[in-house]
């Protein structure tokens, strides 16, 4: 029996979540994946109210799951940065969660701003190291406040976090990619320090793997060929900062936020899978938002549990439902929240 605890978080959050565990519960019945689901009060409304962010002992609970599905974290009156570092920053560092795994997949018929581009060249994995780089928060103020202030932001980058991030990305491409091309993304013309360590590393390992073929290309770069030949790239690896920039990149051009899941990952541990996109409060509680980000995070789960024809079930139902909206944005897919959750239940 899987244990999951769910977090359905702030603003549309909890909707998407919603419609995930419908699909959850259609896949139980007919593959018989034995789930049971908890449900945490964690995000911006618990913290208005208590004051409280992640308590000392539901974290403690958390560890003892197999898995973590987490809607949005945000919310419109709590200030930026508290409920991020507060929460789902600390979520993915106190899990160790040292991978965050984001698929850029265009399915069949969904529309993406690159014109002549379609699902056979918008199909690669993002692996973003998740608990190092910008975010591990080195760095401080001097004279803050005052005419000769001085703000100084490290990027943190062990031989360790960079090693084990790697290795997850070249096993990744020779376990599961028909390529198995893997391209490194960094700025060695600028960042001399973080990323000689990043390539070195990189050049070192790829040595033992000599089925995946490898390349190097500088973010910026990156960001161009994103969208003039999306169909050169099979897996991306990255530091955290830049893994977070271009997976935006990566979800509008496969077809934006309703879509785009991703996975924090710690192989054999405990891990987290969300919708990329964030609680979008504006529509909270009108039926609008598109719930597909969310299932396919639950996809995304029950390939991360051993269940690969479970999650592979519920990836060929979204690509089949995708096929059927008229649009992947939130108010316009022609259907509800709930009927698009339906839809997908009903293809499987
Ligand atoms: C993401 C988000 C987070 C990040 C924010 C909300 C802290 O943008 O998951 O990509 O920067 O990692
Ligand atoms: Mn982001």
């Amino acid at each position: 029996m899987y244990k999951i605890a769910v977090i359905p978080g702030d603003g549309t959050g909890p909707e998407q979540v919603r419609e995930a565990l419908k699909v959850l519960s259609a896949i139980k019945d007919k593959y018989k994946v034995p789930l049971k689901t908890e449900t945490y009060d964690l995000g911006g409304e618990r913290y208005l109210r208590t004051g409280e962010l992640l308590p000392e002992t539901v974290l403690e609970e958390l560890r003892q799951f197999d898995a973590i599905l987490l809607g949005a974290i945000g919310h419109p009156s709590v200030k930026p940065g508290i409920l991020e570092r507060g929460l789902l920053l600390r979520l993915r560092f106190e899990l160790d969660l040292y991978i965050n795994l984001r698929p850029v997949k265009l399915f069949p018929g969904v529309e993406t701003p690159i014109r002549d581009k379609g699902p056979q060249d918008i199909d690669f994995v993002v692996v973003r190291e998740n608990t190092e780089g910008f975010y591990a928060g080195g760095g401080g103020f001097l004279r803050k406040g005052t005419p000769g202030e001085v703000a100084v932001q490290e990027s943190v980058n062990t031989r360790f976090g960079v090693e084990r991030c790697l290795r997850y990305a070249f096993d990744y491409c020779r376990e599961k990619r028909v390529r198995k091309k893997l391209t490194l993304c960094g700025k060695t013309n600028v960042l001399t320090y973080a990323f000689d360590l990043w390539e070195r590393a990189f050049n070192e390992i790829s040595a033992e793997y000599p089925e995946v073929e490898t390349d190097y290309a500088h973010v910026d770069a990156i960001c161009m060929w994103m969208v003039k030949n999306p169909e050169w790239f099979d897996v991306i690896v990255t530091d955290n900062m830049f893994g977070d920039i271009i997976t935006d990149l990566g979800a509008m051009i496969q077809g934006g936020m309703g879509i785009a899941a991703g996975g924090n990952i710690h192989p054999g541990r405990v891990s987290m899978f969300e919708p990329i996109g964030g609680s979008a409060p504006k529509y909270t509680g009108k039926d609008v938002i598109n719930p597909l980000a969310a299932i396919n995070s639950a996809a995304m789960m029950l390939d991360f549990l051993g269940e690969k024809e479970a999650g592979r079930a519920v990836e060929s139902a979204v690509s089949e439902v995708c096929t059927r909206l008229e649009s992947l944005s939130a108010g316009r897919m022609g259907y509800s929240t709930r009927e698009v959750g339906d839809l997908v239940a009903e293809s499987i």
